[in-house]
């Protein structure tokens, strides 16, 4: 059997000092914040599997939904050689694509989380024994060279994960998703959509705990790379609705007043009773504003797909 090739774009002492970069400025800043990307470790990638199996967690259904119902269109559409997967982490639902996919090559998921990515591309190249699957150990906030492979190309982003993204790192984001692009190539996006308040909240807040369990694991993440000594149990998981932005909040509140100490960082934080540090944001679109964004960044929308139940959208968009 052919194994996938792997490549990382980072050493892994560069994911160390981005860590060691990123939770000193969260931990100074009032409010306390962490950044995202640090939930993926393997256990982070194996709790975020998890949720998408959750009853309440409804993203994942709706998209592979509509990703079952369209892919035949999807294919006509772009006609993709070459499908580039960004925050591919299980590649379970792109399975659906890459059958649908007649002239398909190539397929090239990039992640910042290695396990899960060698796994996926694993278990692709059993499936698939004449498709080439080159993973790519990459963040794609920092822009990575794609090896080269066949036109035309499709970049899928999907899971919604777009929204983890703050509005002015989207904005940017979506230009340079633009740049990797050539003229004709195609953008397939899922984004989630504004929804009455209990849905969303429940899809952040199950009962099983595997969500709160999900938020806390930055803090494990930042005890093992960084030798700190955060309690987990000492912190709650938040998840809230922000009618204003638009978006879900997962923050942590810590329970009492503690002080953590970041020994790497030569760093000692207080945390005030019921203070709340934010972990991530989910944003929740509306089609009118995914329009406008692609619009700005040089990719014109040319199909609006949603579920049954409209709770999720996928978009096809074509580089200008
Ligand atoms: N696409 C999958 C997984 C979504 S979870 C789905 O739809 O179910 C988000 C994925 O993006 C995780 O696998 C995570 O490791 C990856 N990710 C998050 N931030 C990233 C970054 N900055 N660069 C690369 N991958 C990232
Ligand atoms: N892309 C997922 C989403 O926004 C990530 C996610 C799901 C998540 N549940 C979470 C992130 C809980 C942090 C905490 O839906």
């Amino acid at each position: 059997m052919s194994t996938p090739a792997v490549t990382r774009t980072l050493p892994a002492d560069a994911t160390t000092a981005a860590l060691r970069t990123d939770v000193a400025a969260g931990l100074s800043h009032t409010p306390k914040r962490l950044p995202p990307k640090w939930f993926y470790d393997a256990r982070g990638s194996e709790l975020f599997e998890k949720i998408t199996t959750l009853p309440a967690y409804y993203p994942t259904r709706a998209e592979r939904e509509i990703l079952l119902r369209e892919a035949p269109r999807i294919a006509e559409a772009t006609g993709a050689r070459t499908l580039v997967e960004l925050g591919s982490g299980s590649s379970d639902k792109t399975r659906h694509l890459i059958s649908a996919l007649p002239q398909l090559h190539t397929y090239l998921p990039v992640d910042v989380s290695e396990s899960a990515l060698t796994a996926a591309a694993r278990a692709l190249t059993a499936e698939h024994p004449g498709l080439t699957v080159h993973a790519l150990v990459a963040d794609f906030l920092l822009g990575f060279a794609l090896p080269g492979s066949p036109t035309p190309r499709l970049l899928a982003f999907l899971g919604g994960t777009v929204g983890n993204l703050l509005p002015q790192e989207r904005a940017a984001f979506l230009r340079s998703v633009h740049d990797l692009l050539a003229p004709g190539d195609a953008l397939l996006l899922g984004t989630d959509l504004v929804k009455d308040e209990a849905t969303l909240v429940a899809a952040y807040d199950d009962p099983e705990g595997v969500t709160a369990a999900f938020n806390k694991n930055v803090l494990s993440v930042i005890n093992r790379e960084l030798g700190a000594d955060f309690d987990l149990d000492a912190f709650e998981h938040v998840a809230l609705w922000d009618a204003e932005r638009e978006w879900i909040e997962m923050r942590l509140r810590s329970r009492v007043q503690q002080s953590v100490k970041v020994p790497a960082l030569d760093l000692a934080v207080v945390f005030e009773a019921g203070e709340e540090m934010r972990t991530e944001v989910s944003a929740k679109f509306r089609e009118e504003t995914v329009r406008a964004e692609l619009t700005a960044a040089g990719l014109d929308l040319a199909h609006w797909w949603t579920d049954e139940a409209d709770r999720f959208a996928l978009s096809l968009a074509f580089r200008r």
